[in-house]
């Protein structure tokens, strides 16, 4: 296996994401590494992108303070470099990948959903899991360069006519619904946190009117205070829920990811599973 998707290199576009990641340390998975030629934690980048560029203390001219943290961090990170070499659209394609080795959520032949998909990383990893049978729906309020076996949408999420759009093209229950979801920063921590998980609750609801028994649920989410509803709601829903945080999510985040697996069957009539999912939003 040699990266997210167990092989294949992909004719990726557009750089990793400025949301796409936490954590620096190397391409791993839970079960084997990543790209082990091209280095790996503690090791650094071996080879890809990331290899002879410095990127200077200091801000160049006209760009700011943070984007220049930012670039120097990208160029650090083993994780961007792996992401170029295999030509993912993110690094994020890792954490997908690693949280599928942990715990088995992509299946050939599924019916996924992936919210918040672009640049593309997720997207192209479930692809490539599930196989060509599979049937992969991708939203995101980008517009996303074509990904081959994928259906991609464009829209806000929020909206009840997208998600119409998205249930439809689905066409038939899901078996996992991912949202990587995550409004851009205000810098404001708390209207942050506020539209996360507005948006991780809006993904639930959704996965409760989609799932088909025993899917699957995986979604951002940061550590705080709304937390705790959310939570209940899912373990009404869902057999196990899981917090994980793979080793792709840069340490410095206040990112996690909820994994849900067991969903279960709705009820024949009225409402979600002992009150969860199903309400709408
Ligand atoms: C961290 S990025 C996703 C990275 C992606 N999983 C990958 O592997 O490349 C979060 C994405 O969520 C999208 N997003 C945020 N709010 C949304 C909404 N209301 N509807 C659809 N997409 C949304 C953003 O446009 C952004 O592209």
């Amino acid at each position: 296996m040699s990266g997210p998707g167990r092989g294949g290199r992909h004719g990726g576009q557009g750089g990793a994401g400025k949301g796409g990641g936490d954590k620096g340390g190397g391409p791993k998975t839970g079960r084997g590494q990543v790209g082990a030629t091209r280095g790996g934690p503690g090791g650094g980048p071996g080879g890809g992108s990331g290899r002879g560029l410095k990127i200077k203390a200091g801000t160049v001219k006209g760009r700011s303070a943070s984007s220049t943290r930012w670039l120097r961090r990208q160029h650090a990170d083993p994780y961007v470099a792996e992401a170029k070499a295999q030509g993912y659209r993110s690094r994020a394609a890792f954490k997908l990948a690693q949280m599928d080795e942990r715990f088995g959520l992509l299946k050939r032949g599924a019916r996924v959903v992936d919210l918040g998909a672009a640049p593309g990383g997720w997207t192209q990893v479930a692809v490539e899991r599930c196989g060509r049978s599979a049937r992969v729906v991708a939203l995101d309020l980008i517009e996303m360069a074509p990904i081959e076996g994928a259906v991609l949408l464009t829209g806000d999420f929020r909206e009840a006519e997208v998600r119409a759009r998205v249930a439809a093209a689905l066409d038939g229950p899901a078996s996992l619904v991912l949202s990587d979801m995550a409004a851009p920063a205000t810098g404001h921590a708390d209207t942050d946190h506020l539209r996360v998980m507005a948006l991780a609750e809006a993904a639930f609801d959704f996965a409760g009117e989609v799932l088909g028994p025993g899917g699957a649920f995986v979604v951002k989410v940061l550590h705080g205070g709304t937390e705790p509803a959310l939570l209940n709601r899912l373990k009404l829903a869902f057999a196990k829920l899981r917090h994980v945080k793979p080793p792709a999510s840069r340490a410095d985040s206040a990112e996690m990811y909820l994994v849900a697996t067991g969903f279960r069957d709705r009820p024949k009539a009225g409402g979600g599973p002992g009150g969860g999912p199903g309400g709408g939003t």
